[in-house]
Order: C-alpha cells, then sequence, then structure tokens
C-alpha cells in the first residue's frame, strides 16, 4: 500500500481503544494497531486473519468467532473499507470471561496432568525397584554400575515430576484443620532461610496478629507458601526484597495472604500463562514449570483465589482463602 494512504488509514484509527486490523480480500493484513497485534501476539502486521481466527466468516457485520488454537471466544464486526479492504474490529472477552476461559482450560490441563502423572507413577516405581535390585549385584565400580545409577537418577527425576503433577490435578482435598496461617508460614520460611538463594534477600514480614484460624490441609498450604516465596527469590536472582503479608477480610470472611517481591515483574505477554503446567521461563533444567500450576490447584482445592499484579519493580502474588469451607469434598 503506498506510504500515503497507509498515513491517512493509521491517522484515522489510532484513536479507537480496541484491536483493529485491515485486511485484503484473501484475508492478509495490511494493518493493525498495536493493541490488535498484542491480542494476537504477532510481533508485526503479518499474517493472515484465518490463521488468527477459527470459524472467522467474511460476510459484514457482526461476527462470533474463536481465537485460533487456544479456543477462547470472541466477537466482532467487519466494516467495508474502500478498495475491497474490510476492517476487522474485536471485542475481546471481558476480563470475566476471560478469567472463566483461563479456569476451564487450567481444570482441563490438570485434570489430564494428574490423570497422566498417575499412570506414570507406577511403572516408575517398577523401573526404580528394578533398577535397585540390578544395582545390588553387581560391582559397585563398574561400568554397568555407572549406567544403573544414571537409569535411578533419571527415574527418580521422574518420579518427582509426576508426584508433582499429580498435586497439580488431585482432586480429593486431602484432610483439613484448623490452621494458624502466620505459624504455617514462618515455620515453613524457617526451614528455607538458610538456602543460599535468600542470603541477600530482605524479607519483611507483615503479618496480622489478629489473623483468625483457617480452614485446610497444612501440607498443601506449606507447598503453597514454599512455591510462592521460592519463585519471589528466585525472580529476584537472590538479590532484594520481599514482603510477607498476610490480613483478614472481615466483610468476606477470608484470609489475605501476600508475597510481593521488587523483581523484574511479569512481562505481559507471558502473563495469561504462568499457571499453566509446565510454563517456564527458567532454563538449564532450573524451573519445571510446575510451581504456580501446583499453587492454583491448591488454592482450588481450598475454594480461595490467587491472583498476581505485577509491574516492573514489584510483583504481588495474593492468595485468598476462606476462613471456613463448606461441603468441601
Ligand atoms: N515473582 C515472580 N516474578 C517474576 N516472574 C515470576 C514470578 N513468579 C513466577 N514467575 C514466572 O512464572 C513462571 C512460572 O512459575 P512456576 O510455575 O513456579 O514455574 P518455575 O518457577 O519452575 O519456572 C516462571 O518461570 C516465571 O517466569
Ligand atoms: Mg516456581
Amino acid at each position: 500500500m503506498p506510504s500515503s494512504r497507509k498515513k491517512n488509514v493509521v491517522t484515522i484509527l489510532t484513536r479507537i481503544k480496541a484491536p483493529w486490523g485491515l485486511v485484503d480480500t484473501q484475508g492478509n493484513l495490511i494493518e493493525a494497531n498495536e493493541i490488535f497485534l498484542s491480542f494476537f501476539n504477532l510481533k508485526k502486521t503479518k499474517g493472515n486473519i484465518h490463521d488468527l481466527l477459527e470459524n472467522f466468516s467474511e460476510d459484514y457485520g457482526f461476527f462470533k468467532a474463536k481465537r485460533k488454537n487456544t479456543d477462547m471466544p470472541l466477537e466482532g464486526v467487519i466494516i467495508p473499507y474502500e478498495d475491497g479492504l474490510k476492517l476487522i474490529l474485536i471485542k475481546p472477552p471481558s476480563r470475566n470471561e476471560l478469567e472463566q476461559f483461563q479456569m476451564e482450560k487450567l481444570a482441563a490441563m490438570g485434570n489430564l496432568a494428574g490423570h497422566i502423572a498417575h499412570e506414570i507413577n507406577n511403572p516408575l516405581g517398577g523401573i526404580l525397584l528394578y533398577a535397585n535390585l540390578l544395582k545390588e549385584d553387581l560391582p559397585s565400580q563398574s561400568l554397568q554400575a555407572d549406567y544403573v545409577n544414571k537409569i535411578i537418577k533419571l527415574a527418580t527425576r521422574c518420579r518427582i515430576i509426576a508426584k508433582a503433577l499429580l498435586n497439580v490435578g488431585r482432586r480429593e482435598s486431602g484432610t483439613f484443620e484448623q490452621i494458624d496461617f502466620n505459624r504455617l508460614i514462618i515455620n515453613m520460611f524457617s526451614l528455607v532461610e538458610e538456602h543460599r538463594l535468600f542470603k541477600e534477600i530482605d524479607i519483611i514480614w507483615e503479618l496480622d496478629h489478629t489473623l483468625p484460624l483457617v480452614h485446610g490441609n497444612s501440607s498443601q498450604l506449606e507447598q503453597l507458601v514454599l512455591n510462592l516465596i521460592t519463585n519471589a527469590a528466585e525472580a529476584l536472582e537472590g538479590k532484594g526484597r520481599i514482603i510477607i503479608r498476610t490480613s483478614y477480610l472481615s466483610q468476606e470472611d477470608t484470609i489475605i495472604f501476600e508475597v510481593e517481591d521488587n523483581g523484574p515483574g511479569i512481562p505481559a505477554e507471558i502473563r495469561p500463562r504462568i499457571f499453566e503446567p509446565f510454563f517456564t521461563t527458567k532454563s538449564g533444567g532450573k524451573g519445571t514449570g510446575l510451581g504456580l500450576a501446583i499453587c492454583y490447584g491448591i488454592v482450588k482445592r481450598h475454594q480461595g483465589e490467587i491472583q498476581v499484579e505485577t509491574r516492573p519493580g514489584q510483583t504481588i502474588f495474593r492468595v485468598k482463602l476462606p476462613r471456613v469451607i463448606l461441603n468441601y469434598e
């Protein structure tokens, strides 16, 4: 498109605060705003609308479609533009719809993950058992013993992942009791504070000492606390400050647990994916990507909520837990 016309198009449309894209008769993207590009995770204005939207019909007017490869439903409108071009305006899903969508997706992933972990766990137990038996029969300095040790080491790693996965998808809630959440955090932290990851991190405690007891499963809640604190420390790469905060929200009869760090924050493009099992930005086997998926599962089993608030220099993970859980499984 000649640059003068392109400029015109851009000038008129820049003020629209919804995703829009201009496509030619074949559906090729000619122009689009930033919101459109970031909505579809595109780096530049390139591609075809049929690769972005599923069951997208070309008729003018309103349409309902799905974002390709995600099942995320959305609506929009197609407006005829000059020279047979079409302007596609998209109404992104509301925050509520998005949350609902995310929740369904995570629940489905969690179920699948739990299922797979269950199927894999038993054969892995067998592998470990037989490898250990084999090891007993081998001279300890032999090459074969080295190989068997490697099998044991790798199978053990698989076992740890399978166990963690079981935690993502586990359906039953375990036994619930009355928990002093402040105490649980302090105890949990005392187990890890000697770790070198925390050596140069300032911990600021902002615990509400009038916090009521909360209904929960202590080992799961310990895991939740550990995962959030570890993530904060990892984001800080060992240097910075973490605020650990609790409070009670009387109107909702819920307790609130927050872990705040002054690390780099979570970039907007990965933000929707952080709770997915196996999503990690940590390379070299440092992350499994299961920490937040496990947290999500635990919070759901406690009928609570987990939210994240993030920008460069500040990330807050906030967990809300109802003080009393009615009708838990
Ligand atoms: N406090 C945080 N600050 C910045 N990024 C975070 C924070 N917590 C989690 N993340 C991001 O979320 C991703 C997923 O976290 P998690 O599920 O715990 O997996 P892992 O820690 O193994 O990578 C991390 O890889 C990281 O990119
Ligand atoms: Mg983690």
